[in-house]
């Protein structure tokens, strides 16, 4: 089994001569400002979290868009901090986009182009050639940072995301010599449905520029083999699962994303954690009941409403829950200058206060929504907390938060209703399965979950435990060091 110490020996044998680049837009550690005191905290990214602990265990840099109030301040010499703050083990350096790159790159082309194409949940893509244009310039400083951390070293850059199609190729014309690796966090849209993007041809060519590139599912992979044959001048190489462009190689392989296990499990097992519990069932006024809950980013994709919509019918259909459970929704706010964000963040609040107004009594709520942006250790008591987590998507690349839960039960009990249109889904079929867009159908599984006997909830609780805990970081980061070595022996 993958643990940070053989991934660390791994690291230490096979690429001790190479430094390591790490490269995403959201950073892993932010500097904020809170009572006039500088504090830090973690960005509400099941992947930025995923990402440091494999960073803890490698070392190395990674380069990231500056996104704290205080981040400035906190920064010394070349733009750099080492993390984690009260024990550093890799330096974090921090690129400073304006507000109009911001908007141009972040808000406008990462996520209101790429974002809606590539999760096909019937949200229209904008694309503005504006903001594409301001797209390739973030992604060419991005590179000229990089280039500037390369210094003549055998480096590995490792890109993260769809925020940075074009790098590879940047990078690569610039150093031929340096191996780069991209992973693409979400799902891959089918020819069909990329060819409407126009400029489809510059964001494979970008793409192509990587030597290896992971997605989650073959099925995003095989996606992309048959955009790029559609699209580009290119040969499939359908037993290496690779692309020759011009002489170039690009592998291409699924590499699903996963959590480090022991640190949710860590977390849960902590001392003051059953504090905390009781400390929520106070203050929510949750003595006695069952606890329902689902934990996202405040996103058009993850199926809030329609979860909420699925509590309503669940306490219609089966009156005999009024009183006795209630339904939890953790909800950082997420991408508010984008209108389509503006108008679910209104959505769910008005949900919540349709379904209270129905049926709370007394101090009984049906549906809490909480919107502070919580850590990590605060949100792993709501896991031990809920006796049913639901995770509806209409469409997620992987989905770290159902991982996350089944990590946190500790005592192998608890319930988890998942979307099968999560990348999540096909490793974790002990789950019960709910389609997100049939509203009706989460609420009977609701009830089927709460209604289920404890050993049979055990069983499937065992099940995904141990699979998650064998298919952990450690595991996926190895995978793809693996194959690496197979490039890297190559050159
Ligand atoms: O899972 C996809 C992803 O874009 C991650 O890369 C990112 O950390 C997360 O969603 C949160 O989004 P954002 O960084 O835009 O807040």
């Amino acid at each position: 089994m993958w643990n940070k110490d053989s991934l660390k020996d791994l690291v230490q044998k096979k690429f001790s001569d190479y430094q390591f680049i790490l490269v995403s837009n959201r950073e892993p550690y932010m500097h904020i400002y809170r009572g006039g005191e500088v504090e830090v905290i973690m960005p509400a990214s099941g992947m930025a979290i995923a990402l440091d602990s494999l960073m803890q265990t490698t070392g190395g840099t990674w380069v990231a868009a500056g996104s704290g109030e205080a981040d400035q301040e906190a920064v010394v010499g070349q733009d750099t901090i080492m993390v984690p703050p009260h024990n550093p083990k890799y330096k974090l350096r921090r690129l400073w986009l304006t507000r109009e790159e911001e908007n141009g790159y972040y808000y406008g082309f990462s996520n209101e182009a790429l974002w809606p194409l590539c999760h096909v949940c019937y949200a229209r893509p904008l694309f503005s050639p504006a903001h594409w244009e301001v797209y390739r310039q973030v992604n060419r400083k991005f590179a000229d940072a990089i280039l500037s951390e390369v210094r003549d070293r055998r480096t590995i850059v490792f890109i993260q995301d769809y925020h940075f199609a074009l790098l590879p190729q940047m990078l690569k014309e610039a150093d031929p010599r340096l191996i780069v690796c991209q992973f693409w966090h979400i799902p891959w849209p089918s020819f069909e449905v990329f060819r409407i993007c126009p400029w489809g041809t510059e964001i494979l060519e970008g793409l192509l520029g990587n030597d290896l590139l992971g997605f989650h599912l073959q099925y995003h992979c095989n996606n992309f083999f048959d955009t790029v044959e559609r699209i580009l001048e290119a040969r499939v190489d359908y037993e290496k699962y690779a692309i020759f462009r011009q002489g170039k190689e690009t592998r291409v392989r699924p590499f699903p994303i996963s959590i480090d296990f022991e640190r949710f499990e860590n977390f849960a097992a902590a001392e003051d954690t059953q504090a905390q519990i009781a400390q929520l069932r106070h203050r929510f006024n949750l003595s006695g009941l069952k606890v329902g809950l689902g934990v996202d980013r405040l996103d058009y994709t993850k199926g809030i409403p329609e979860r909420l919509e699925a509590v309503n019918i669940f306490f219609q259909k089966y009156p005999q829950y009024q009183g006795h459970f209630t339904f939890i929704q953790l909800g950082p706010v997420s991408r508010l200058n984008i209108p389509q964000y503006k108008q679910l963040n209104a959505l769910v609040d008005s949900l919540e206060v349709e379904i209270n107004s129905r049926y709370a009594y007394g101090r009984w709520k049906p549906v809490i929504v909480v919107k502070a942006h919580l850590s990590q250790e605060e949100i792993v008591p709501y896991y031990c907390l809920a006796d049913v987590m639901v995770v509806s998507s209409l469409h997620d690349g992987m989905n770290l938060v159902a991982k996350e839960y089944v990590a946190s039960r500790v005592n192998g009990d608890g319930a988890l209703l998942l979307s099968p249109f999560t990348g999540a889904a096909r490793e974790l079929s002990w789950a019960y399965s709910i389609n997100p867009f049939n509203p009706e159908e989460i609420a009977d599984n609701l009830y089927k979950a709460l209604e289920d006997s404890p050993e049979e909830k055990a069983v499937r609780m065992a099940s995904m435990r141990h699979w998650v805990r064998e298919h952990n970081i450690f595991f996926w980061a190895a995978r793809i060091l693996g194959d690496l070595i197979t490039g890297v022996g190559q050159e």
